[in-house]
């Protein structure tokens, strides 16, 4: 069947023979096989049999485990030939890989993990024994004599691995045709540490190589995708196989195959004389493909945005992307094919909700971000992973800008992205951006939110700084000087500093060598205004833990900008406050009456007032609320909570300042407001104040709730943002009227579940949620239940799994997290996200909680210490736990299981919020009742214009 027509085939045809009978691997003795062997050899006359098995688990390595790989050795290139089997869920993969000899070594070492390696040779030379350490994730080669420096050798490999019950490495996804027949695909994931699961190889980002690969599919309806182009399909019969053109020089992290009966359309990207014009085709399972256009719109117009913004041509001859019905992250940005969760990619004017085009369009921007910036110049070492994901992070927002100007993107950084990462960052838990990380574990658990969230906003801070041009200028000379390359962050903001008259270096290290931000003390002084700067910590006790171990002594260099009451709406000063500077002074009149730090807050840090300058910023507020900006009244309402949170401020201050809200109609600083009425709710919860905190919120949001209403514009996308922020807001804190209109289109969709009784996408979670929380009765979850097991569309399959997680009933809630376990019932991509929808209702919170512990070594038995998301689990559902019993039944669970894999940080932060959430109460709950009591004014009644 096979014809010898180049070395791969060959040996695919020994391997054939070998797999037939599993002992014939090991034993050379069986003469078939030395027949094949030398038949193998007299052919291609390269290789040297192997006479040793390799060793399973060398007895494990205890302390300063050295993961890294030695450096004697530089791949040069590989030819990849994989086989998937779609209907066993198991793979063969056969690849022969150059290396140049950089020092003499008698040992080649490379990654290779769960994958079982059945055969290794080295081009003329002879090959001792072969040995899988399976700590280190490592195949250990060691040759009879040490090669030769500046030589090149060649490897070849046999393997053979599984597909089955898992998203990363190369793996298997399902899903159901349109005639409800079930069809397999295999697809890969190989970020940060995965490509090692599907071939041995150099899994380092610096290793970069280039990439010959092929790829077996079955002939007919199924065909192969990889980052290049096809450049023959051979015909096998039952089989076909896929070549592709070699590709450029890249990291292993970011070569990808597909194979499906994926559906596709194509459209041209327009690279306006940058470089060639290219396709770009986006595939997804057949029935949906009418669901690819936006997307497809969309990426097409983001990539001319970055063509002409990075100034450099796509370095690649297509870009192409595809949904997989299983995937582990959002997307991934393998060069030339991104992958997508269905949800992130697939759009359905009568499926996706407002919020849903936004996420697709701006996880489009991500990816498409790091064709270049990450792909074409990658960071060295996984410790400088922020400078991909921060950078790319920042970028989509812009991306998604250009192409939606009227979608605020730039105001929805900072509610989105700025301020939860300033929550987390504030704690004793975080971690500096740049961080060592060697294990599998630690390069998993970097991926986080201080790597994209913090990353963004310093990158943010940063171009705020040097000036968006210059900016620019910077990057693109970035990208030219090191394309192919690979990076640390002192590379890029070189680049920077080259446009710059000051030393940004410097400044940058303060914010990415250590954790944490400042917050500004500034006051009233002679001449002006003092300002001194202090870490910002949410627990005030945490003040007194806090180790001493940063060279910047836990102080910044702060670009400072600000404006006064006297000035002209656009007029901003601003200087940099030097991190070794105690003190500093802005000379002004003294009739001011008020000074605002942090313009449509850029920085990165808090800034407190005094109280008389407090007085002042809010009696603006209240008498003409658009003398602030958007971003400027979203800060000054996020600062205020979170100082007064931290006990830094009085919680009379960010109250009364919840006086202008009657006023404001504008989406960013209304989810500020909305997210905190309903995070306060949670907090004040068990406490004798919350009967008149619900009075006093609810009468809040009545009046913009009234105005927002419940039909939805067809195009007013920011609106739409708030409809539903102030919705979910209003449901949440009980409103009357919201909770009966929810319940009455829940009841009427549910009695007759057709398409027009459906509400609008963008109402569904409310109505599906606030309407399930309403009902009593058994049979209205088992329906709800039902359409969800039926339906097909990922992202409102995501809806329907949130509203059944509304019931009040613990039995309901319960059931619901032993089925969700089931694959079949939650595919394991969603899994986390469902348990999460089940702790955060307080009737659920507990029976997670108890499932949770119980289930333990069942759960960390499927998911694997190394995964991130389940890591991230224990922070996520023990996040309202505010009492001593529950902070002692967290350390007595981490006793009992001390092993926490890529979770360790999140069990710290657990029980550092536990403690927060003590002292909070005990700090505020008293002077919110306070205020509550003697505030019965309708406020926002009062106060409208
Ligand atoms: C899909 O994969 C599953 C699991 O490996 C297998 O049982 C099933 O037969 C496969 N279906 C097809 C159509 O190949
Ligand atoms: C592949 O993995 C699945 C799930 O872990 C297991 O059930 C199956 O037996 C494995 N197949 C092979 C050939 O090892
Ligand atoms: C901030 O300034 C006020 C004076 O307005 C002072 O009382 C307070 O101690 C300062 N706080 C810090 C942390 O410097
Ligand atoms: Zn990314």
């Amino acid at each position: 069947m096979f014809l010898s027509r180049n070395w791969m085939q060959v040996v695919l045809a020994w391997a054939v023979a070998a797999f037939a009978t599993a002992t014939v691997v090991v034993a050379v003795q069986n003469a078939k096989l030395e027949a094949d062997l030398r038949d193998v050899q007299e052919k291609i006359d390269i290789y040297k049999e192997l006479d040793v098995r390799p060793t399973l688990q060398r007895e494990r390595r205890e302390d300063n485990i050295d993961y890294r790989l030695p450096t004697a050795l530089l791949p040069k290139h590989y030819e990849l030939y994989w086989h998937p089997d779609l209907d066993t869920g198991t793979f063969t993969g056969q690849e022969k890989i150059t290396i140049d000899v950089v020092e003499a070594t008698n040992q080649i070492i490379l990654h290779s993990y769960l994958l079982d390696v059945t055969n290794v040779y080295v081009l003329n030379r002879e090959v001792v024994e072969y040995v899988l350490e399976v700590e280190r994730q490592l195949l250990i080669i060691t040759l009879t004599e040490d090669l030769v420096v500046g030589s090149s050798i060649t490897l070849g490999i046999l393997f053979n691995g599984n597909m089955t019950d898992k998203l990363v490495g190369l793996y298997s996804s399902t899903y159901k045709s349109e005639a409800g027949d079930q069809r397999n695909i295999s697809s890969t994931q190989f970020e940060p540490v995965y490509a090692r699961q599907a071939f041995p190889c150099f899994d380092e980002p610096a290793m970069k190589a280039t990439f010959a690969i092929t790829v077996v599919h079955p002939t007919g309806s199924y065909h192969a995708v990889s980052n290049m182009k096809l450049s023959e399909s051979n015909y096998l019969g039952e089989y076909t196989e896929a070549i592709f053109e070699s590709t450029v020089s890249m990291s292993t992290y970011l070569v990808c195959i597909i194979v499906s009966d994926f559906a596709s359309k194509s459209t041209t990207v327009n690279a306006n004389g940058i470089g060639e014009d290219f396709t770009m085709e986006a595939f997804a399972t057949p029935h949906q493909l009418n669901k690819v256009d936006f997307a497809l719109e969309f990426g097409a117009a983001v990539t001319e945005y970055y063509i002409q913004y990075y100034n450099v041509p796509y370095p690649l001859t297509k870009l192409d992307m595809a949904a997989i019905p299983d995937f582990s992250s959002n997307a991934m940005e393998h060069w030339g094919l991104v992958t997508y969760r269905e949800t992130a990619l697939l759009y359905d004017e009568s499926y996706s909700s407002t919020l849903n085009k936004q996420s697709i369009a701006a996880v489009l921007a991500h990816e498409i971000a790091h064709q270049w910036f990450g792909n074409l110049v990658t960071m060295k070492w996984w410790n400088d992973i922020w400078l991909n994901e921060g950078f790319a992070r920042y970028m989509q927002y812009k991306g998604v800008n250009a192409v939606y100007p009227d979608w605020g993107m730039l105001e929805q950084f900072q509610i989105i992205a700025l301020h939860p990462v300033m929550v987390y960052d504030a704690k004793l838990s975080s971690h500096p951006i740049v961080q060592e990380v060697e294990s599998p574990a630690e390069i998993s658990a970097i991926f986080d939110t201080i790597s994209y969230e913090k990353g963004g906003s310093v990158i943010r801070m940063l171009e705020n700084l040097v000036g968006s041009e210059k900016f620019e200028e910077a990057v693109t000379n970035y990208l030219v000087k090191y394309q192919f390359e690979n990076t640390v962050t002192d590379d890029f903001l070189s680049e920077v500093d080259l446009v710059t008259d000051f030393d940004v270096k410097l400044l940058m290290r303060t914010w990415t060598e250590q954790m944490g931000y400042p917050v500004l003390n500034v006051s009233r002084g002679d001449a002006g205004f003092l300002i001194t700067q202090q870490r910002f910590l949410s627990n005030k006790a945490s003040y007194e833990e806090a180790p001493e171990d940063s060279e910047f002594q836990y102080r910044w260099s702060v670009p400072i900008t600000y404006t006064i009451d006297a000035w002209e709406d656009d007029k901003i000063e601003s200087f940099v406050f030097a991190y070794n500077i105690d003190t500093e002074a802005i000379a002004l009149d003294a009739d001011v009456q008020w000074i605002k730090l942090n313009v449509h807050q850029l920085g990165y840090y808090r800034v407190n007032y005094e109280d008389s300058l407090w007085d002042a910023l809010i009696k603006q507020l209240i008498a003409y609320p658009a003398r602030f900006d958007v971003a400027d009244r979203a800060h000054l309402l996020n600062d205020a909570f979170a100082l007064a949170d931290a006990s830094q401020l009085s919680y009379k201050v960010p109250l009364e300042m919840t006086a202008y809200l009657g006023q404001e109609r504008d989406f960013a600083p209304w989810y500020v407001a909305a997210e905190k009425l309903k995070a306060l709710q949670r907090s004040l919860m068990f406490n004798e104040g919350y009967v008149s905190y619900l009075t006093y919120a609810r009468t809040l949001v009545d009046s913009v709730y009234q105005e927002v209403g419940w039909s939805v514009d067809a195009n007013n996308h920011l609106n739409n943002r708030l409809r539903v922020s102030i919705l979910s807001a209003a449901c949440s804190l009980g409103l009357p009227d919201c909770l009966d209109q929810a319940a009455q289109r829940f009841n009427t969709w549910l009695q007759n579940p057709t398409a027009a009784n459906r509400p609008a996408p963008d109402l569904r979670e409310i109505v599906y949620y606030y309407g399930m929380q309403q009902s009593t009765s058994n049979s209205d979850w088992d329906k709800l239940f039902e359409l969800f097991m039926e339906e097909t569309d990922a992202s409102e399959k995501l809806k329907l799994m949130y509203g059944l997680a509304g019931v009040q009933d613990a039995q309901l809630l319960f059931n619901f997290l032993v089925l969700a376990s089931d694959e079949s019932i939650v595919r394991s991509q969603d899994y986390f996200t469902c348990v999460q929808n089940i702790a955060s209702n307080p009737v659920g919170e507990p029976v997670v909680w108890d499932y949770y512990r119980e289930q333990w070594p069942q759960l960390s038995a499927r998911f694997g210490l190394t995964n991130r998301n389940f890591g991230r689990l224990i922070a996520q559902i023990t996040k309202s736990f505010a009492s001593q019993v529950k902070l002692e039944e967290l350390q007595q669970f981490y006793a009992k299981y001390p092993e926490s894999g890529a979770g360790a940080n999140s069990r710290l932060e657990a029980v550092e919020t536990i403690k927060y959430n003590i002292e909070w109460l005990k700090q505020n709950s008293g002077d919110i009742s306070d205020w509550l009591s003697g505030t019965s004014v309708p406020l926002t009644k009062k106060n409208r214009l």
